[in-house]
Order: structure tokens, then C-alpha cells, then sequence
């Protein structure tokens, strides 16, 4: 009971101290520094917030609940990772220096022709829907890029709620059939055949990754930081883009090319049934991959200047 008053009271006290403070640096003439916590409050006025928070976080502890780390969500939302079942260090390839890093980027530097500068791997990806059954490394290997960009991609507060299934050969096949099933009823007869000559482009590929979100992790943090709840269903969807980007490049830095579908939820109750994925998941994207059997379309590039502004750089 003692403890519990100390934690109430503790709580209090941060959250006003917090406040005065934050009014006196933030919301003194009503605006919100250019970049910093500020912006990750949304419209929140940071005195209140703060304070909330506190509040929140003396209501936590009161029920034995929460992160540790919560007691510093008024300073910005990221905490120390939650899950650490695997040690970041174990994983991590030595580096003789970090220049040396930063030069190279291979993802499986044993089977790179060459390996190419990380924003030439950006700058090389492309669409590609010509695809064939050729692949360019194993299938230990593609599994190898998964397994390392699933493991080091960042997610919002280190949610870590990217599910990917990888489809190979023939269940990749089996997928694109599955696709198939599913749409014939629902497309007019008269059009089925261009829908069924684009599912066969797909399936003609080599391979499929399946990215999913599981609501679990975001809806853990929801609870655990009230004050962005409202903001976690766009993490999550920033964090399965982050895996589906990074999956894409690596794969082309391999040579392999590739294109991005989204045939969800469509499809989402026939693929979990039958590779026994839990029904909560949520299918967001599918990357399709395979042998390059044709050039990529034309692009055209919106100017920089229309999309890109730099203040304060040096000469
Ligand atoms: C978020 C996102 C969603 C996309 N969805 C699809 C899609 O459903 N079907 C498709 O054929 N291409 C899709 N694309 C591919 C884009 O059309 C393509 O990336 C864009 O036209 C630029 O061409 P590039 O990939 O060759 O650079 C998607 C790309 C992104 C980034």
C-alpha cells in the first residue's frame, strides 16, 4: 500500500515537474519545434501529454503493469527493445571497421558477381514483371536474405510484428492457384482471361515472400502507450513496408527481378488455412521474384525540386 502511494505520488511529481518544464521549452508562444518529440505527439500540446503520461505511468505501476520503459514516453515514444530472446550482438557479423560497412553491400557477398554500393542496389530495383523460373542463388540463400533482413529491419518500438512466409517451386505455384480460385467467381466471365494471363505472369515466377502483421505486438503497445494508440496501426504498416522495400532490393542485388502485389485479404483465409498461418494476421503485401525474362517499363520521375528540400547544409 506504502508502495503503491510512493509510485502514485513519484508519478505526480515527474508529471508536473515534466510539465513546467516541457511548457517552458515547447508551447511558450503556442508553436512546436521543427523536428523532436514534438512532432511525434501530433497535435498534443506536450505539457498536457506529459503529464498524462505520468499519470499513466503511476496508473501502471499501481497495477503491477506495463513497460519499464514507459516512464520515458514523454521524451519520445521509442523504448529499449521488448523482445530480446536473441542477442543483437550474437547475430551481427564482425566488422573489421565501419567504413568497411559502409563501402560494400552485398546480401550474400559468397554469391555477388560484384557487390554494388547500398544506393545502387536502391537505385538498380525496379518493377519487373517478366518473370521466369531461373533463379540466380539457392534457396538456402534466399532464405539466408530473409532470415538477416527480418532480424535487423527496425519496426516501430521494436515490435517486431513482420511475419513472412516464404513460397517456393511449386507452392509458390500453389499460391498464385489459390489467387486464381479465389477471383474466378468474382471477375465478370469476359474478363477472366486477362486475369488469368497476369495470374500466370505471376505464377511463371519463382518465388513469392507473403509479408503479414500480427496485431498482437501493436496491440500490446496500444495498452502500453496509450498516448500514440492511434498511431501504431501506421507503424505497423511502416514496418511491413520497411521489410517489403529491403526484401526487394536484396533480391535484386542478386539479380533476381521482382514486383509487389497485393491480392489481400482476398486470398488471406485459403493461405493461412492451408499453411496453418494464425487467422489474426494480416496479409498486407506479396512480393513476386524470379528469373529477369524482360525489361522493366519506362519511368518517369516527378523533379527533385518539387520533392526534396534541404535547409542548412554547408558548402
Ligand atoms: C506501396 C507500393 C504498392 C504497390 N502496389 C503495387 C501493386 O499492387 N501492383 C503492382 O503491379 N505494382 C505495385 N507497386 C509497384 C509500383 O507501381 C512501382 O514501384 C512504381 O510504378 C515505380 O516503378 P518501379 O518499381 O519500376 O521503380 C507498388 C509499389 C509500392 C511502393
Amino acid at each position: 500500500m506504502l508502495a503503491n502511494t510512493r509510485a502514485l505520488a513519484i508519478g505526480l511529481i515527474t508529471g508536473l515537474l515534466l510539465a513546467i518544464f516541457l511548457q517552458h521549452i515547447f508551447v511558450q508562444d503556442g508553436t512546436q519545434p521543427a523536428s523532436g518529440p514534438a512532432l511525434w505527439l501530433g497535435s498534443d500540446n506536450m505539457a498536457t501529454a506529459a503529464l498524462r503520461n505520468s499519470l499513466q505511468m503511476a496508473q501502471q505501476v499501481l497495477r503491477g503493469a506495463g513497460y519499464k520503459s514507459a516512464r520515458f514516453a514523454p521524451f519520445g515514444p521509442h523504448p529499449p527493445p521488448i523482445a530480446s530472446s536473441i542477442s543483437s550482438t550474437a547475430l551481427r557479423p564482425a566488422l573489421s571497421s565501419t567504413s568497411a560497412a559502409s563501402k560494400a553491400f552485398s546480401t550474400s557477398s559468397a554469391n555477388m558477381a560484384s557487390s554494388k554500393s547500398f544506393l545502387d542496389a536502391v537505385k538498380d530495383r525496379r518493377t519487373f514483371y517478366q518473370l521466369n523460373k531461373e533463379a540466380p542463388i539457392s534457396d538456402k540463400q534466399i532464405t539466408d536474405i530473409v532470415n538477416t533482413a527480418v532480424l535487423n529491419v527496425p519496426s516501430s518500438f521494436n515490435s517486431q510484428s513482420t511475419r513472412v512466409v516464404v513460397l517456393l517451386n511449386k507452392e509458390h505455384e500453389t499460391f498464385w492457384g489459390f489467387v486464381g480460385d479465389t477471383l474466378k467467381p468474382m471477375v465478370p466471365e469476359e474478363q477472366w482471361g486477362n486475369t488469368e494471363k497476369k495470374l500466370s505472369g505471376f505464377s511463371a515466377a519463382y518465388g513469392s515472400i507473403l509479408f503479414f502483421e500480427d496485431p498482437e505486438p501493436v496491440e500490446n503497445l496500444r495498452k502500453a502507450f496509450p498516448l500514440y494508440a492511434h498511431h501504431f496501426g501506421d507503424w505497423s504498416e511502416h514496418t511491413s513496408a520497411m521489410h517489403q522495400f529491403t526484401l526487394w532490393v536484396a533480391l535484386e542485388a542478386e539479380g533476381f527481378g521482382a514486383n509487389l502485389q497485393h491480392y489481400n485479404p482476398i486470398v488471406d483465409q485459403k493461405v493461412q488455412q492451408h499453411y496453418n498461418i494464425p487467422l489474426e494476421w494480416k496479409l498486407r503485401a506479396q512480393l513476386v521474384f524470379g528469373g529477369r525474362a524482360g525489361e522493366p517499363g519506362e519511368k518517369k520521375f516527378e523533379p527533385l525540386e518539387k520533392r526534396v528540400f534541404v535547409h542548412g547544409a554547408k558548402e
